[in-house]
This record gives structure tokens, C-alpha cells and sequence, in this order.
């Protein structure tokens, strides 16, 4: 995070002594990233926050990841994993399904209606896209409120919860970074400060506003870490002596925030402008941009739909949120649909869109994507929401069965 937060109680000075009201001692933790060579921040517990009393082996839900080969670009549904399962019975820790994933990061999917256990991910940054519903993020720096379009932004290692009022439904998009999720450098001063030029700004990121408090014995924390595995990732729980929400203070620049969709002031101009213009967060070999309704290219020859692209570089994940996505017109694309478009593969509207597109002067789309260098492998829920036919939809008359191509 760029800037500096204070909430709760503090010492005069980081590293000495300090006691609350009772002379009972605060024990001092600094969660930090890079080795103390960059942003962290310092919590006082009541507790001891290394006590562990017991661990036990947590299966994570299948994490099988299959090459996308023979190499073809995709369209998954992702609508139909939600409605084929009870959000009642479903959370957003446990309840994840993997829809992608590669060594730097994992997109899994949900919709939940149970609050979660407690949980932290030891691999890196989570970033959290709400496509529906509200939710409470409860942390050890304090709670969250998350509603429609807000990305949260969770630091490797912060244990946390999502609560879930009872009979809600919430539709979450989760990107899993085995690194730290942050605005790109670019829209950064050398001291971290959000530039002009950036499409938002600190106004715009929202951190917990008070302490949060909660007394327990036994306390479970599901943990995801490195380890073995087709994604490098398991899982164990730890039983906690006291409860880890025991935070009466904290200050620094590392802590939970949020950001809502709405917020981000997409950046137009004469003719098309690339996806960087819409990046929103990176982390370690991957960028996430987001696309928002707003007017279009005013040349008056402007094609406003993006021109053909091979990003060589890079694989890409469309996740298409609200609104119909013009580029996409015919391609059997809507709300809750991914395209996975692979690196190399040259891509662009579908037959008819840049007809359709000309004198258009606005969009009303809404997609959140991730731009990935390693290849992208399908997880489980990837290969059973895969609509089968996507490559197919820049040439009709052509068909994909039987694992071939035919003329219909
Ligand atoms: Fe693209």
C-alpha cells in the first residue's frame, strides 16, 4: 500500500515497551514484506501471536490442473458452477473451485451463503473481485464491508474471514497471487504516491476503520501454503490457543483495503487505446485491468472494438461482468462468461462487431481481466464450464465436434 494508516492504540515509540490499561503487556508484531525491505506495518496483540496448540492436514478441494492442449482459445460459463450448487452449504474459503491457474497465479470461483472460517494464504496476495452481494471481511487490522464491483485486496498472510448475513448469496472472483497484488508502479511517485495521471487515486482505496476485537479458545485457522501438488499449494489448519483477533493497534502501509469498480475513471482517446490504459492492480508476472462503460474513440473513423492482437507474451482472461461486451457480439459470451484468449493466438471481435461498432459512441461494458505471462491450465471447474465451441465463433460455417473441424 502506498500510504500510511493509524487505528486503535499505538506506542510513542515501535519497539518498546507497552501495556494496556490493566499493565498487561501488548506484544508487538511486524508483518512485513521483502525481508523488512519494504511496506509493513506493526500490530499489538494481547496475545502471543506465535502460540500454535495444534495442526492438522487440510485437502484443499481438487487442484488438478490440465495444459490447454491441444491449444485452443475458450469461453467458460462460469454462471453454471453457481447454480449447480447450495450457496447455503458454500464458503469462500473452503468452497473455492479452480478455474485457472498457473505458477504465479489462481483464479477460482464461488458463490457463498455461509460465513467462512478463519483463514489466511501463506503463498501471497489475495485479490477478490465481488460480482454480487455484500459481505464482511473481518480481519486482524479490522473489518471490511464489500459490496457489488469492490475488489479487496488481502495481504499474504493476514488471517480473516468472510462473513455472510444469513440467506445472502455473494458471487466472488478470487486471483490468488503467489506474490504481493499492488497498483501498478507506474501510476506511482518514487514515494509511492498516486500520479495525475493514474485512473484513481488514495481517495479511492478504503481501509478497515477501527480494531476488531473477538475473545476465543481453540481457534481454527485454515492456512493455504507452499508445498507439493499440481499447483504447489496446500493446505493445513492450526488450532490457535486465543483468538488472532486480538488487535487493539496497528500503523504502516501494509493492511487489507478495497476498491471499488466504480471508482476507476477509464481513460479514453481519439481511436482505440490498448488494455494498459485499463489496468487497475499487478502482481509478480501478471497484470489485472478492468474494462468500464464509458465513451468510446472519437475519431470519425473510428473502429472503437480493439483491433486484431496477438499479446505474444501473454495469456488472457476476460471475466465479463455487467453489460454486453461488444467486441464479443455472437460469440455466445454474456455475464459470468471467461474467454481465455492464449498467448500468440491472434484475437479480436468476432464477425460483425466492427461493422456494429462504427459511430458507436459509447460502451456499457463491464469485465475484470488478468493478463498472465506463464501459460494459463485449466483447473477442474475450468474444463467443466468450457462451452466447447468458442474457437469456432470468428468462422461460421465451421464447427468443432469430435475433436475436429468440419464444414456445417
Ligand atoms: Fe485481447
Amino acid at each position: 500500500m502506498p500510504y500510511y494508516q493509524q487505528l486503535g492504540s499505538v506506542p510513542k515509540h515501535r519497539h518498546t515497551l507497552f501495556k494496556d490499561e490493566s499493565g498487561a503487556i501488548l506484544y508487538e508484531e511486524l508483518m512485513g514484506e521483502e525481508g523488512f525491505s519494504s511496506d509493513s506495518s506493526l500490530l499489538y496483540h494481547r496475545h502471543i501471536p506465535s502460540g500454535v496448540i495444534g495442526s492438522r492436514v487440510w485437502e484443499l478441494p481438487d487442484q488438478t490442473l490440465t495444459p490447454n492442449h491441444p491449444l485452443l482459445p475458450r469461453h467458460l460459463r462460469l454462471h453454471d458452477l453457481g447454480s449447480a450448487s447450495d450457496p447455503a452449504t458454500v464458503d469462500a474459503v473452503t468452497g473455492r473451485r479452480l478455474v485457472m491457474g498457473n505458477g504465479d497465479v489462481r483464479l477460482s470461483y464461488a458463490w457463498v451463503g455461509k460465513t467462512s472460517p478463519l483463514y489466511k494464504n501463506g503463498l501471497g496476495d489475495e485479490c477478490v473481485y465481488v460480482e454480487k452481494g455484500n459481505a464482511v471481511v473481518e480481519t486482524q487490522f479490522g473489518a471490511l464491508p464489500v459490496e457489488e464491483g469492490d475488489y479487496i485486496i488481502i495481504p499474504r498472510a493476514t488471517i480473516h474471514r468472510w462473513v455472510i448475513a444469513g440467506g445472502d448469496v455473494v458471487q466472488l472472483y478470487f486471483m490468488e497471487a503467489n506474490s504481493h497484488i499492488g497498483p501498478p508502479k507506474r501510476y506511482l511517485s518514487k514515494y509511492g504516491q498516486f500520479l495525475e495521471h493514474s485512473p484513481y487515486c488514495e481517495r479511492d482505496l478504503h481501509g478497515p476503520s477501527s480494531p476488531l476485537l473477538a475473545e476465543g479458545t481453540n481457534v481454527e485457522v485454515y492456512i493455504k501454503h507452499r508445498g507439493a501438488g499440481p499447483t504447489g499449494v496446500i493446505g493445513s489448519i492450526h488450532i490457535l490457543p486465543t483468538h488472532p483477533f486480538d488487535v487493539v493497534g496497528w500503523d504502516g502501509c501494509l493492511y487489507p483495503f478495497t476498491f471499488n469498480i466504480r471508482d476507476y475513471m477509464p481513460i479514453t482517446g481519439k481511436i482505440h487505446q490498448p488494455p494498459p490504459v485499463h489496468q487497475v492492480f499487478e502482481g509478480h508476472n501478471f497484470v489485472i485491468c478492468n474494462f468500464l462503460p464509458r465513451k468510446v474513440d472519437y475519431h470519425e473513423l473510428a473502429v472503437p472494438v480493439p483491433y486484431y492482437h496477438s499479446n505474444v507474451d501473454s495469456d488472457e482472461v476476460m471475466f465479463y461482468v455487467a453489460g454486453d461486451y461488444e467486441a464479443r457480439k455472437g460469440s455466445g459470451i454474456n455475464k459470468g462468461s471467461i474467454s481465455l484468449h492464449p498467448g500468440g493466438h491472434p484475437h479480436g471481435p468476432q464477425p460483425g462487431a466492427i461493422e456494429a461498432s462504427v459511430g458507436v459512441e459509447r460502451f456499457d461494458e463491464t469485465a475484470v481481466m488478468v493478463d498472465t505471462f506463464l501459460p494459463l491450465h485449466l483447473g477442474e471447474a475450468g474444463m467443466a464450464t468450457d462451452d466447447g465451441k468458442y474457437a469456432e465463433s470468428w468462422t461460421p460455417g465451421h464447427e468443432w465436434t469430435g475433436g475436429k473441424w468440419s464444414n456445417s
